[in-house]
């Protein structure tokens, strides 16, 4: 691993020294500053003429900051002459805009990825995308990870009977299947219409919930609407415990209050995206050895399809 340089931006440090710190290696050093009228400026503190570089940037709030912050970066390592550059992307924001849903409306994850690809990057790692076709967007190779294997490690050790998992919208089906398969559980969706991106409505729940315990599994929680109601009419068709997780931990102002407050038994969330301190009915998974493991691969040229299980 001598020959690889691990770089990080501001969006979530702490993930990405834990990723290092798995990696036994020190973090590459950067300085990272603004000029007073709010532009960044990049200055890479060390030789990565004909290295292989890996830069670590979750695109979570502040959205914007942290994009341009990644391209800023990713470009300074292109001009440095690095080798190839992977963009390490714990959670990749803008990627619920993938399709014209309706006129005139952009596509904005391709604009993302062309923005990331324009900048420098050779190769994308991230994990657990809003929807697996954005990898797509990108015309370079890209490793998509999955949070499940450690989230559902952790579910194991909780040893649930009569277990259902729900998906909490229709587009959720497929990451619930897995986790059902994966836990020997029984599978429930709940119809989920959203009226605007910051209002949902959940009518039905389809499949059996009654006198079951039930885990409701998300890619992001993010004004924490859809799960908090996709709690509430499972516990009215008589669930009788109900836990959520989610990936990424896009919380808005007063997600983590709304979260505290609900029918939900504990939230099970990751690292991907940093949160302080959070109430105890919070549970965050850390997945820096997962992400460490795959820059390791990538950077050796192996396999990386067993992280997958
Ligand atoms: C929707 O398709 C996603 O998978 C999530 O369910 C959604 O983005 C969560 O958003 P919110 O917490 O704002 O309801």
């Amino acid at each position: 691993m001598d020959s690889c340089l691990i770089f990080s931006g501001n969006s979530n440090k702490n993930l990405a020294e834990n990723i290092c710190k798995y990696l036994n290696k020190e973090i590459g050093k950067i300085n990272i500053y603004r000029f007073k009228d709010g532009e960044i400026c990049v200055k890479i503190e060390e030789n990565v003429r004909g290295k292989d570089v890996f830069v670590i940037q979750s695109t979570c709030p502040p959205v914007n900051e942290n994009l341009m912050e990644l391209l800023i970066i990713l470009d300074a390592l292109r001009r440095a002459s690095s080798k190839r550059i992977t963009a390490v992307l714990p959670y990749f924001g803008y990627a619920r805009q993938d399709r014209k849903d309706q006129p005139r409306v952009p596509i904005t994850a391709k604009l993302i990825a062309n923005l990331i690809v324009s900048a420098g990057a050779n190769r994308i790692l991230t994990m657990d995308l809003h929807a697996p076709q954005i990898q797509g967007f990108f015309d370079i190779p890209v490793d998509h990870l999955f949070a499940a294997p450690i989230v559902i490690s952790y579910l194991e050790e909780k040893v649930f009977d009569k277990l259902v998992v729900v998906a909490p919208d229709v587009g959720g089906v497929k990451m619930a299947r897995a986790f059902a398969k994966r836990l020997d559980a029984s599978l429930a969706i709940v119809d989920k219409r959203r009226e605007s991106p910051d209002k949902v409505e959940v009518t039905h729940v389809i499949g059996e919930v009654k006198g079951k315990k039930v885990i409701i599994v998300d890619d992001m929680i993010s004004t924490g609407n859809t799960i908090i109601e996709a709690a509430d009419i499972l516990i009215k068709g008589g669930a009788i415990e109900v836990y959520g997780c989610a990936s990424h931990a896009v919380f808005s102002e007063d997600t983590i209050e709304k979260l505290n407050n609900s029918n939900l038994k504990e939230i099970i969330i990751t690292n991907t995206i940093p949160h302080l301190s959070l109430p105890p009915k919070f549970k965050i998974l850390s997945v820096s050895s997962l992400l460490g493991e795959a820059i390791k691969r990538i950077h050796l040229e192996t396999s990386i399809s067993s992280l997958f299980i």
